[in-house]
């Protein structure tokens, strides 16, 4: 007996494995979210989106100033951090959006930044460590750390616990970091910090650094439970 390959496709079995595939598929299915459709305003509270310029942290400074927050973009390059400031000042109609910089792979300018800002903020209810880099080729920093490290991890851990005290006295107030799902396939070895025992392919590093990111979250997470921040 012979038999053809389009006899395995007409197989009734087929059919049917075809629809619950589907219905499966569709049950997955999101449908569209507006952020318009959450009404929550901002109005009197002031917040900080760190790589604001552009991506996701941009849209997140545009969609805060729609509600009305006072909106610190702070970004590393003063060229692309206005173009975006000027934008989001327009197409939100609040003038209340300001620029300051930091470049969060550098200690010096991560502490520069936070003396600014404990400088002239009396209040910080949002903080948005959003700024983050994926593959960056190996370096060390001038701080003696990997650079991926120090731009997506150490400088907003940084940024984070030098804010705190400010966030704490703000309360309620909120921290987010932006991590990936991709951190469940980074590990911890924390000679990475040092550039050491990297291997530096399909985003490994930006990976690990992912993780730490996530791990430090559910640590702080823990730590200010009961300190409405
Ligand atoms: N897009 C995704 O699919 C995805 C998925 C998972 C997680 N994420 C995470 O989401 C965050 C934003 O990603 P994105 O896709 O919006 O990236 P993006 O478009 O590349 O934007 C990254 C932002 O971070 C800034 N940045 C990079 N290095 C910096 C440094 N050393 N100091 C200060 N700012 C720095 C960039 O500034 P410049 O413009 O000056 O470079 C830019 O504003 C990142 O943390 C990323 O890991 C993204």
């Amino acid at each position: 007996m012979s038999w053809v390959w389009t006899d395995v496709f007409s197989h009734p079995l087929w059919a049917v494995s075809t629809v619950i595939f589907g219905l499966l598929f569709r049950s997955q299915q999101r449908g569209s979210w507006d952020t318009r459709a959450c009404l929550v305003q901002l109005k009197g509270k002031t917040t900080i989106v760190t790589g604001a310029n552009t991506g996701i942290g941009k849209f997140i400074a545009l969609d805060f100033a729609r509600r009305g927050a006072r909106v610190i973009m702070a970004c590393r390059s003063e060229a692309r951090g206005s173009a975006a400031l000027q934008e989001i000042r327009k197409r939100s109609g609040n003038a209340n959006v300001h620029l300051r910089l930091v470049d969060t792979s550098s200690l010096a300018s991560v502490r520069a930044f936070v003396e600014g800002i404990l400088r002239e903020e009396k209040e910080l209810h949002i903080l948005v460590n959003n700024a983050g880099a994926s593959g960056l080729p190996g370096d060390i920093t001038s701080d003696g750390l990997e650079v991926s490290f120090a731009t997506n991890h150490v400088g907003p851990f940084l940024l984070t616990n030098l804010l705190l005290d400010l966030l704490k006295r703000s309360a309620p107030a909120r921290i987010v970091n932006v991590s990936s799902v991709n951190h469940w396939r980074g590990v911890v070895d924390f000679s990475h910090f040092k550039g050491e025992n990297l291997a530096y392919t399909m985003d490994s590093v930006y990976n690990h650094t992912k993780l730490h990111n996530i791990i430090c979250t559910n640590e702080l997470a823990r730590r200010l439970q009961g300190t409405g921040g």
